[in-house]
């Protein structure tokens, strides 16, 4: 068994292959799984951005394992509206509970609150950074959708360079050999530290503006949302907003089984006429959070032997 207990999540690159694929397994013996394993402890949801999936996935989480949610949704209710840094609501809060998650604007703020508490901290999404777990249940989405996550080929489209769902997950699939297409606008590419990460790892990947060439061979489709509150010009914003919408008619080029994945939330980037399409995905990997985020939690508190032997 790998040993989880009391580490931090703060990026994906804190995890190595194995511990993923360790993860992705335990995940699959907590779906449906209602059991007190987590009985009497405490987590706190620090979330100082808008969230509906990662927060209530999480509380369903310590929920069906018995556990207790403490928390705010919004930085408005919180003592951060008083003027209170960020390291000093941890610092109180770690107080309160076994584990703290928490979702910021900034860059680099679930690393900080990481370093003032002593309690595990799971970073949630932080600005344009990372947003790990989120990742974890989308290789948890592609293994059950495609059958497998080596050797996939795999388009990313959409908001690339501020999308930070995609900065982890790329990052994670230059352990499974993936060969990427990177279709977005030319102001919203991918941007150099993850191309680097790409090169670095030896992954063959291409970038275009128009999907229509990538299309024929993909195995998964990974859509984002424009990500309008990370534009500092609105007036950039309006230009590539409606940059793409994939439509049945799109879809025509792809193969049958193409995945469709998105993280969510959607805007217009995916027209609803191809929620009934079969392999559209993205609302079963809405639905795997609870399973992924329920072996996390109960790995890092020490609480899932019971469940695993
Ligand atoms: C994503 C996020 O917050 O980064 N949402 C999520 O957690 N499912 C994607 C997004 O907001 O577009």
């Amino acid at each position: 068994m790998q040993d989880f207990v009391g580490r931090d999540v703060i990026t994906v690159g804190d995890f190595e292959k194995e511990e993923v694929l360790f993860l992705l397994d335990a995940a699959a013996r907590f779906e449906g799984l209602s059991r007190p394993i987590l009985a009497g402890k405490v987590v706190a949801t620090l979330f100082f951005e808008p969230s509906t999936r990662t927060h209530l996935s999480f509380e369903s989480a310590v929920g069906r394992l018995g556990g207790a949610c403490i928390g705010f949704a919004e930085a408005g209710v919180s003592s951060q509206a008083k003027g209170e840094t960020l390291a000093d609501t941890v610092r109180v809060v770690e107080g309160y509970a076994d584990l703290l998650l928490i979702r910021h604007p900034l860059e680099g703020a679930a690393q900080l609150a990481a370093e003032f508490a002593e309690v595990p901290v799971i970073n949630c999404g932080d600005g344009a950074h990372q947003h790990p777990t989120q990742t974890f249940l989308d290789l948890f989405t592609i293994r059950k959708e495609c059958g497998r996550l080596d050797g996939l080929n795999i388009v990313f489209m959409g908001d690339l360079r501020f999308g930070r769902a995609v900065h982890s997950l790329v990052a994670v699939l230059t352990a499974f050999d993936a060969m990427i297409t990177l279709v977005s606008p030319r102001y919203l590419r991918l941007p150099q530290e993850q191309r680097h990460v790409l090169a670095r790892a030896g992954i063959s990947y291409r970038e275009m503006t128009e999907p229509d060439e990538a299309l024929p061979d993909a195995d998964m489709l990974y859509v984002t949302r424009i990500q309008r509150e990370r534009f500092a010009d609105p007036a950039e914003y309006e230009k590539v907003r409606n940059s793409y919408t994939v439509d049945l008619e799109m879809l025509k080029a792809a193969r049958d089984n193409l995945a469709i994945m998105h993280p969510l939330p959607r805007v217009n980037e995916i027209a609803r006429e191809v929620d009934a399409h079969p392999h559209a995905a993205y609302f079963r990997q809405a639905h795997y959070g609870v399973a992924v985020r329920s072996a996390l939690l109960a790995l890092i508190l020490g609480r899932a032997e019971e469940v695993m032997e």
